[in-house]
């Protein structure tokens, strides 16, 4: 029968003790109320002993959640349990969370305690938490450096003391899973009366192996497992809460669990984290970073496109993430390309399709990745129906603050000639304009020009619009381009041939003959 395991989260205690990361009460009220959504088992609020803030965030997150259990963290000691229990009190199911360190480092170096003296603490600070709440759970911090035999004799002694889960920190993230999970394991065969209690898993990433240290964990017998989301949390942090979460699910063929989370509230609860706490999430993380279900390479995206699960393990609604992003770049190909363009509601020939695929190369290779914005531009440059009688083929300027601006164009008519001329103007885009004016020689005004950046960042694609007047009649150009002065002199062209469309009969262009 499928087991079920526990999800302890601990983002609002241990979470925020990432450097940086401290939240105000409304904060932590908005991320547990996203909590209980995503159907965690038990929200650590707070250590409320430390801070009037934080007795305060425990308080009001009791009197909010009505779901899950509310925990308060305490140090083995009657004050911070008599605060807790304080700050708890109108939780519909409370739990205090006592404890003491257990490894020789913690017992020696931090509390100057015999082994002795620390067992009977940590029996009497679970006595004194029962006379509050029935559900105490009991920390042995470090348990991943210290003495077997001696952690097995405290966690006999504090459940005969009343607590009802027994959490086994690997404090330092010092333990392999091989090692973590044989601990656990020895744990669950050595203590005669471990059967009274949740055994739980606290790892931390110093070694980037929480997860697999958790999972290692619940394997041999622990039925708690205790995370953040985005695996934030002290020094490298915790383990994260959507990837233990996912792992279970989608190997339940190894880990035959199941937990109560409703996995489409992940992206959502990952990203308010995030922007509450403003530790941004890397790209390549695991099941919420933005690259998770993005697909890059030409081949990758052909498979995908074909049948999602060539390159995808995990379909991204079930986290909560809409769809997989095909991410268009030079590396894409026609495939991907057209398939983007559907999406956008474009058909095009197969003809038309080289066309906009060379298009689309030329703006990858300007650009790490091509927009939607990029392609509605390529596709409305290719979809215009005006008989484009020259094309510009080549834009070459010369310009700066002590030259002469100069450009160079290269103009191919409808025959596919090429007509090259030059000439210099005030500026480069000037330049550029007089010099398409020597090889067309239509007569015009150029009345207006105006130029904006229709793509983010700084290889944002420009869009520029022009308008010419020739007689009564306006004539308005548009392209885009990574480069400014190409989108001018298309932009340009683009009028012009609207002006050579409407006032000459095709192939009749007087200027062919005469440049
Ligand atoms: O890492 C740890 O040992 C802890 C305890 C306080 C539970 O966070
Ligand atoms: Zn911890």
């Amino acid at each position: 029968m499928t087991t079920r395991v526990q999800i302890f989260d601990t983002t609002l205690r241990d979470g925020e003790q990432s450097p940086g990361a401290s939240l105000n009460v409304e904060e932590k009220l908005e991320i547990a109320r996203q909590l209980e959504r995503l159907g965690v088992d038990v929200i650590e609020a707070g250590f409320p002993i430390s801070s009037p803030g934080d007795f305060l965030a425990v308080q009001s997150i009791s009197r909010l959640i009505k779901n899950c259990t509310v925990c308060g963290l305490t140090r083995a000691v009657p004050k911070d349990i008599d605060s807790a229990a304080e700050a708890l009190k109108d939780a519909v199911r409370p739990r205090i969370h006592t404890g003491l360190g257990v490894s020789d480092s913690h017992l020696q170096h931090k509390l100057k305690l015999t082994r002795e003296a620390a067992m009977e603490r940590g029996v009497t600070a679970v006595k004194h938490a029962r006379k509050y709440v029935e559900d105490v759970e009991y920390f042995l911090e470090d348990s991943g450096r210290a003495d077997r035999d001696y952690l097995c004799q405290v966690i006999e002694a504090v459940i005969n003391a009343g607590a009802t889960v027994i959490n086994i920190p690997d404090t330092t993230g010092y333990t392999t899973p091989e090692e973590y999970g044989a601990l656990i394991g020895y744990v669950m065969n050595r203590v005669p009366n471990i059967d009274r209690a949740i055994v739980s898993v606290h790892c931390h990433n110093d070694l980037g192996m929480a997860v697999a240290n958790a999972l290692a964990g619940v394997r041999n017998g622990a039925r708690q497992i205790e995370c953040t989301v985005n695996g934030i949390g002290e020094r490298a942090g915790n383990t994260s809460l959507e990837e233990v979460v996912m792992a279970m699910r989608v190997r339940r063929d190894i880990y035959d669990c199941e937990t109560g989370i409703n996995t489409q509230e992940l992206y959502k609860t990952s990203r308010m984290v995030s922007n509450a706490t403003g530790i941004l999430v890397q790209p390549n993380k695991a099941i919420v970073g933005a690259n998770a279900f993005a697909h890059s390479s030409g081949i990758h995206q052909d498979g995908v496109l074909k049948e999602r699960t060539t390159y995808e393990i995990i379909d991204p609604r079930d986290v909560g993430i809409l769809e997989s992003k095909i991410i268009l770049s030079a590396r894409s190909g026609r495939h991907a390309l057209q398939h983007r363009l559907a999406e956008l509601g474009y058909t095009f020939s197969e003809e038309q399709v080289d066309k906009v695929y060379t298009r689309f190369l030329e703006v990858a290779d300007r650009k790490k990745e091509v927009y939607d914005e990029d392609l509605e531009k390529i596709a409305a440059d290719e979809t215009s129906s005006v008989r484009h009688t020259y094309e510009l083929a080549h834009v070459q300027v010369s310009c700066g603050e002590k030259l002469v601006p100069t450009a160079t164009v290269c103009v191919r008519d409808a025959s596919g000639r090429e007509l090259i001329d030059s000439c210099h103007g005030t500026g480069p885009v000037d330049a550029v304009y007089r010099a398409i004016n020597r090889i067309v020689a239509v007569e015009n005004e150029l009345i207006e020009f105006s130029i904006q950046a229709v793509t983010e960042g700084i290889d944002a694609l420009a869009e520029v619009t022009v308008r010419i007047r020739r007689g009564g009649d306006i004539y308005t150009g548009r392209a885009s381009h990574t480069d400014i002065v190409v989108a001018s002199g298309r932009a340009y062209m683009h009028a012009l041939n609207k002006l050579i469309d409407r006032t000459t009969p095709a192939l009749e262009h007087p200027t062919l003959e005469h440049v």
